[in-house]
């Protein structure tokens, strides 16, 4: 089976295609290296001693895309490619809802075309909104945009019901919303992991940059949340576990015997949480970070960041109960490995190992 790979060089993407050799998929990977690096895609060859098919290509660009598809034989689109940065999204909004909503629209129609009707979105818990309350189900509440504090997290939401409109429009279709809640961590060869360009938004790089030296202290946003020693509460899940998840979500394609709960009118699209249900505050992360590097991360209270709230986590249960999907990794996993990756590359990719790229032209 061949599966493109949108956004395979970036981090959860990385990790994913890795999974995916080791499954015994042929993976072809498509990215613009507009926020992530080759050489990300020569250690995936690295760690699994196989080849990935890659091609520099942006997604806006429809006929490239089409080259692709014409080229390849493709059974399935795992979609991670898109814009990510939730405080950018605010002063770029249109950036994010050009590039985001256009290349997933531009991928549908090439898929279309060529008769391949497997999709599984990389979607977000930011589609939960804020008032929503603990542990989140897929059937809790979605649906407001207002209730989403940021363009990045709209984007996520507004493609969900795109997807829904096609689903319900072509019963051939099989999509598959995946909704992330934090990834973290890193591969345990410490050869590919998460390389923020500039000052991470996310707590657990930031705080690997801290573990290393490269940033004085870590700025807790805010100590007075309504949770057990009042920083904010989070669903923290190893990428390695969550890349599984996309794995295991496969066989709802390509292995029908087992019953799987549909949503839309077609039955035919599929929706998971993927996270541990277990959450961890700002304190604990920072804690354990400590004791499984033996290192002291100096910390300052800051206020609360806009738009976060007291505490997510999920309820992980129909994943579990459906795709037999479990995280086995726990929050002293997650640092271990984002620490070893953080060591073994304190400048994070080095992009001098250029990877054999082949460019999607326009015949
Ligand atoms: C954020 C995004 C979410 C996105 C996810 C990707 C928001 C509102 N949500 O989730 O849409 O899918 O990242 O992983 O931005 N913190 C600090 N100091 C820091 C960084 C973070 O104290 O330097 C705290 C935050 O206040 C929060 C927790 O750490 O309580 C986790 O923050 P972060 O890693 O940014 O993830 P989320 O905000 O949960």
């Amino acid at each position: 089976m061949n599966i493109l790979v949108a956004g395979g060089a970036g981090f959860i993407g990385s990790h994913t295609m890795v999974e995916l050799l080791n499954a015994g998929y042929n993976v072809i990977c498509v990215d613009n290296l507009y926020n992530s690096s080759n050489e990300a895609i020569n250690r995936v060859e690295k760690i699994t001693s196989k080849k990935v098919k890659f091609y520099l290509c942006d997604l806006i660009y429809i006929d490239k895309l089409n080259q692709i598809f014409l080229q390849e034989k493709i059974d399935a689109v795992i979609m991670f490619a898109g814009y990510k940065a939730v405080g950018e999204s605010s002063t770029k909004p249109l950036e994010y809802y050009y590039n985001n909503l256009l290349s997933i629209m531009n991928m549908i129609e090439v898929m279309r075309k060529h008769n391949c009707k497997n999709l599984i979105f990389s979607s977000s818990a930011t589609v939960y909104g804020q008032n929503v309350s603990v542990p989140i189900t897929e059937d809790s509440y979605v649906g407001d945009l207002k209730n989403i504090t940021n363009p990045y997290g709209r984007t996520k939401l507004m493609i969900e019901q795109i997807l829904y409109d096609v689903a319900n429009s072509d019963k051939d279709f099989k999509m598959i919303i995946l909704r992330y809640f934090n990834p973290v961590g890193a591969h345990d060869s410490g050869l590919i992991g998460e390389d923020p360009k500039g000052i991470p938004n996310n707590l657990m790089p930031y705080i690997a940059q801290v573990a290393v030296g490269k940033r004085s202290e870590l700025h807790i946003f805010g100590n007075d949340y309504n949770t057990k020693d009042g920083t904010g509460v989070r669903d923290y899940i190893h990428v390695v576990d969550l890349s599984i998840g996309h794995i295991l979500s496969l066989n709802i394609f390509f292995n029908s015997d087992k019953k799987y709960t549909a949503d839309g009118i077609n039955n035919n699209i599929y929706i998971y949480n993927l996270g541990t249900g277990i959450g961890y505050s700002v304190l604990d992360v920072k804690n354990a970070y400590e004791k499984v590097a033996n290192i002291k991360i100096p910390y300052v209270f800051d206020d609360r960041r806009l738009g976060d709230i007291d505490e997510l986590y999920c309820s992980p249960h129909k994943a579990k109960n459906e795709l037999n999907w479990v995280a086995k990794r726990d929050l002293f996993d997650m640092c271990e490995t984002s620490y070893n990756f953080q060591k073994n590359n304190p400048k994070g990719y080095d992009d001098m190992n250029n990877h054999n790229i082949v460019f999607a032209e326009r015949k």
